[in-house]
């Protein structure tokens, strides 16, 4: 949430910084501004909107230079207008800050200042920082920062100017994630991977409780708790492609098209047909402790959340282990009681969820082991668990979740597999499992072929309905879930996901000839009572659209619209059922007129409570 940046260098640094604004895009689009140094003066652009809306207005009217910083806004303190837009300065305009995070005892904060004589001119928590830097700042910019960050009380994830010290950024982080690209003769620090890599494959990722002072050709950078510390230089393997949109009209789309490429390299090395199981190197040396666990805990928001359910069901059929699923969210503040048996899985594409992270410390200070399924390397999360299982899903730009969620899924299906091994699945069942695992990155491409043209009438047909209704029963009871999360977020259609059966238990009131009903109704253990559930539905002439096993005319008949999809085993059929939920939701998206990749209030990563 914010996306900041940071350029000191060689370059031509406006440009370096607007075009990293709008890679990083995804993180805020609510307002976007610049600061440069120049001619002896910060120069300082802002205005509410997107970055395209900053661009315009400071099209060839950047000064040049070499060393600046940029934003753009996820607002949490102040509406999002062009004065609170980053970036802030202090009273006599010295010191220039991007802040990502929260300050949470700014009005305290602001309240000393006020009485020191500083004057706000913005509703920010961020505002306070370059006024604190400002008051304590006496000849050594370090020093003040320092003494400014002890002040705060949140997190940050912040840029840094001077006038006083045209040679450096200062960059600082705690709670929000900071990575800093090293070019030839110039550095970038921006809030992930996604604004760097046009420049450079080499990065350093900035640690809770650092600070770096960022030169064209050097980088120092010291711990809170550690002192001076060596940079720790990693390199990238997201390339340039990845992150453009490659002629779809939205990122959205090229994810869901990249779904096929993406289980393949979820999979790529793990199955082992000989002994049919998966193998998952990364958590290796946990798999005793998964198999003998009292309980595996898995904690995570949203999407992610919806793949962890899966994951419960997968893990508890195929393996007997008791699973627990919790919002990340809710599990931090309920003072969850841990056994010494248990054990914990985090999952999260960017891997810097604050809610996530702060449920994973929470499990740890408990001393009980967390593992991560997670997207991005790096990322803190991916670091903060003890091992892990990438996903592979690569850069996911498109604010809606979609490649992400279904290799997530997939990683489930590996890690219940191989639970499932070591606890009760024979070798052949293994095998079977294998066997239908490859296939599905054929099926889906063989449905992104076939399905497009039919949902895309239904989404004609139902994009002005203000309600739906998502309904399914077993391991399809989450995919209901993720489908109507899908058509909420962007296209602010009301849509519920429900347990197919609980329909009666409430519901079902709201069933009426307005009502599309989406109704995961695969031919799985539990087809029989899912049909009995459409039955109810049209009894009261709802409208049903049916996601159906392949070869089912019944199902067709039965229903107003029916997608099919081919057969799978039970426990893999959300890999196949979620993408006419994915196209759905955009298409009616799309014919709305919204702006997919960039749904209203909305932001990739959040990185706030
Ligand atoms: C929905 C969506 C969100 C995320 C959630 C968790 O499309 O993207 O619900 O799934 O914010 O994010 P991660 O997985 O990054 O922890």
């Amino acid at each position: 949430m914010c996306g900041i940046i940071g350029y000191i260098g060689k370059g031509e640094a406006a440009e370096v910084l607007i075009n990293g604004l709008f890679r990083l895009e995804y993180r805020g689009y609510d307002s976007a501004g610049i600061a440069l140094i120049a001619d002896g003066d910060i120069f300082v652009r802002k205005v509410a909107g997107k970055v395209k809306e900053l661009a315009q207005m400071t099209s060839g009217q950047l000064p040049h230079s070499h060393i600046g910083i940029a934003h753009t806004r996820w607002a949490t303190h102040g509406v999002p207008n062009d004065i609170n837009a980053h970036p802030h300065i202090d009273c006599r305009g010295r010191f220039a800050i991007v802040h990502n995070g929260i300050i949470e005892n700014c009005r305290t904060l602001k309240r000393f200042l006020e009485e020191k004589g500083h004057k706000f001119i913005s509703d920010t928590d961020s505002e306070v920082i370059p006024h604190l830097i400002e008051e304590f700042y006496n000849g050594d910019l370090i020093a003040a920062v320092k003494k400014a960050l002890n002040q705060i009380e949140g997190t940050y994830g912040l840029a840094i100017i001077s006038l006083a010290n045209p040679d450096r950024i200062i960059a600082a982080r705690m709670g929000s994630p900071l990575v800093i690209g090293k070019g030839r003769e110039e550095y970038i620090v921006a809030s992930d991977l996604a604004a760097i890599i046009s420049y450079t494959d080499q990065v350093i990722y900035l640690k809770d409780g650092e600070i770096a002072e960022i030169r064209k050709d050097s980088i120092r950078i010291e711990s809170r708790e550690l002192g001076l510390v060596t940079p720790e230089i990693e390199k990238v393997t997201w390339t340039l492609k990845q992150i453009e949109r490659g002629g779809y009209d939205h990122f959205m789309l090229k994810e869901i098209y990249e779904q096929p490429i993406i289980l393949r390299d979820t999979i790529r090395g793990r199955l082992n047909y000989e002994e049919g199981t998966a193998r998952l190197n990364g958590i290796a040396d946990y798999i005793d402790d998964l198999r003998d666990a009292d309980r595996i805990i898995i904690f995570a928001c949203g999407t992610s959340w919806h793949a962890g359910l899966i994951g419960e069901y997968m893990i508890e059929s195929l393996a007997g282990i008791p699973v627990e699923v919790e919002y990340a969210s809710e599990f931090r503040y309920r003072k969850p009681v841990l056994s010494q048996g248990s054990i914990c899985i985090a999952v999260s594409q960017s891997g810097e969820t604050a809610d996530t992270l702060a449920a994973l410390r929470e499990a740890k200070r408990q001393g009980v082991p967390v593992l991560g399924i997670c997207n991005v390397v790096g990322s803190t999360i991916a670091r903060e668990t003890d091992a892990g299982v990438y996903i592979h899903a690569g850069p996911e730009i498109g604010v809606a979740s979609t490649k992400a969620f279904m290799a997530q899924v997939m990683a489930f299906a590996l890690l219940s597999l191989l639970l499932g091994r070591q606890k009760r699945l024979s070798l052949d069942e293994g095998r079977e499992i294998i066997e239908a695992i490859r296939k599905v990155p054929d099926q889906l491409s063989q449905l992104l072929k076939v399905l497009p043209d039919g949902i895309k009438a239904i989404a004609r047909k139902f994009k002005d309905h203000r309600n739906f209704l998502y309904l399914g029963r077993g391991y399809n009871f989450p995919v209901a879930l993720e489908g109507a999360l899908k058509l909420k977020e962007i296209s602010y259609i009301h849509a519920e996901g429900y347990p197919a059966a609980e329909m009666k238990h409430g519901p079902i009131a709201l069933i009426d000839k307005e009502m599309p009903v989406v109704v995961i109704a695969i031919k799985d253990a539990i087809y029989d009572k899912v049909i009995s559930n459409i039955e109810e539905i049209r009894a009261r002439e709802g409208i049903v659209i049916a996601i159906g096993s392949e070869g089912d005319e019944q199902l067709k008949k039965n229903v107003d619209y029916a997608i099919m999809v081919p057969q799978t085993l039970d426990h893999l059929y959300p890999l196949l059922t979620i993408l006419p939920l994915q196209l759905l939701a955009y298409y009616i998206a799309v014919f709305k007129g919204l702006d997919v990749d960039k749904p209203r209030n909305l932001a990739k990563s959040v990185t706030v409570e």
